[in-house]
């Protein structure tokens, strides 16, 4: 028996934002990324995370000489909320890039199995919003960019 999995995800064009929270965000990880340490890759990135409180919060990517010890933008703005705001909600996050010639600016495996935990431990879903050249990319959960991802001893449910 062969099955297939499917994913669905919105773009929204940059040039006409209606969602508030999204122009929000986006404002937010674009003015973050000037705080990228990133002297190795060159490469700069930013992630905004909406709370349920409407707080903000983000963080960019902070190299080392010691490449394995390089923090992903990701894992600096989750960890930055769970320790700054314990207990709130994450409703979205929003990734940008210095650049934006490739789209859409994808999370790394790593990063997608952190934000998966974090799904997990509030138990309800964040959603992911990847900015792109023209348009941000926008899916309902990190399982829609993690199918069948490992938690715990199970299989999440795609
Ligand atoms: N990077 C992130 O911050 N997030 C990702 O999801 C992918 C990669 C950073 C790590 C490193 O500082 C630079 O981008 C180049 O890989």
């Amino acid at each position: 028996m062969r099955e297939q999995l499917l994913i669905e995800y919105d773009k929204i064009d940059k040039q006409n934002i209606l969602d508030e929270d999204v122009r929000r965000l986006l404002a937010a990880a674009r003015g973050r990324l000037a705080d990228s340490y990133s002297p190795y890759s060159k490469f700069r990135v930013a992630a905004a995370l909406l709370l349920d409180s409407g707080e903000i919060i983000s963080g960019a990517n902070q190299e080392n000489a010691a490449f394995p010890s390089c923090l992903c933008a990701e894992q600096v703005a989750f960890a930055a909320a769970a320790s700054q705001a314990p207990g709130q909600k994450i409703l979205k996050t929003l990734i940008s890039t210095s650049s934006l010639e490739h789209e859409p600016a994808a999370p790394c495996g790593n990063c997608r199995q952190v934000i998966a935990e974090f799904e997990n431990r509030q138990d309800s879903s964040i959603v992911i919003l990847l900015e792109g050249k023209d348009f941000i990319y926008q899916f309902d959960s990190i399982k829609s960019l993690l199918p069948l991802g490992f938690a715990g001893g199970h299989f999440m449910h795609p």
